[in-house]
């Protein structure tokens, strides 16, 4: 584990640095990614499931975090949880599109992304993904713990605490820039090959139509209470 633990940050790192190149406004989104690291968030009884096996196993009990200083460290590791998925599904992605175009960028976001949260996930010790209100692949859906956020439309970021075991999870805004708009903008603004790639992959996409500045989405992260980071 620790070997690969180190091959998956030299990865990490080589898709970060290339993001140095890219705007800001890029950086705010994360392209393509199959935002869950192995089964489903979704269900409050399966929350322990998935990438992180070791998770709840007892009946979850989310509040807001009453003492932000108290989970600081929980925090730390979300957010490089979070910039480590970012700066690898980016850097997939912009390659992707430059060796190949929108459209064949589809199919290997629909590929290389879950493999890509799962290896976040594993390295960091974490769960990790995104999801959305307007869902493009649907195992993307909404955390339990989250759903109430997502229903809302959360513009700024959200931590909750789990009662029961003391994890922590943060839901953060995801917002539509210029480069989105050839995969999730409105008609007139997809690339080509964009509309035939995405029926043949997602046929219930609800992912196109938005604007830059659009909350598109979220980063969900949950991170449980032992620092057991294999880093
Ligand atoms: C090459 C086309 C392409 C581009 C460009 C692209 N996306 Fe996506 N996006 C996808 C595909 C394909 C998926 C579904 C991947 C999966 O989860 O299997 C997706 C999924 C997502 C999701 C996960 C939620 C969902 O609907 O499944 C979010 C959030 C998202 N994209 C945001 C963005 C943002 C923000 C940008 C701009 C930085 C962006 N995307 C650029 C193709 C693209």
């Amino acid at each position: 584990m620790f070997r690969s633990s180190r091959s998956r940050h030299r990865i990490i790192s080589a898709a970060a640095s290339r993001t140095l190149t890219l705007s800001a406004a890029v950086l705010a989104a994360v392209a393509c990614t199959k935002s869950e690291p192995a089964d489903s968030p979704s269900s409050s009884t399966a929350e322990g499931g998935a990438a992180s096996s070791d998770a709840l196993t007892v009946a979850a009990a989310w509040r807001p975090v009453d003492d932000p200083d108290a989970v600081a460290a929980q925090r730390a590791r979300a957010d490089a949880a979070r910039g480590a998925m970012f700066a690898s599904l980016l850097g997939e992605l912009m390659a992707a599109i430059d060796a190949g175009g929108h459209a064949s960028a589809i199919d290997v976001c629909a590929e290389r992304a879950p493999a890509i949260a799962r290896e976040v996930a594993d390295t960091q010790g974490v769960r990790i993904g995104r999801t959305s209100h307007r869902l493009r692949n649907p195992d993307n859906r909404v955390p339990a713990w989250a759903a109430d956020a997502v229903d809302r439309r959360a513009a700024e970021p959200v931590e909750l605490i789990d009662d029961a075991t003391g994890t922590f999870a943060t839901l953060t805004p995801i917002r539509l820039a210029p480069p989105c708009l050839a995969c999730h903008g409105p008609a007139d603004a997809l690339a080509d090959g964009v509309v035939d790639a995405l029926a043949g992959r997602y046929p219930d996409d609800t992912a196109t139509g938005f604007a830059e500045g659009d909350l598109r989405g979220w980063f969900w992260v949950e991170v449980p209470d032992e620092p057991d980071t294999p880093t």
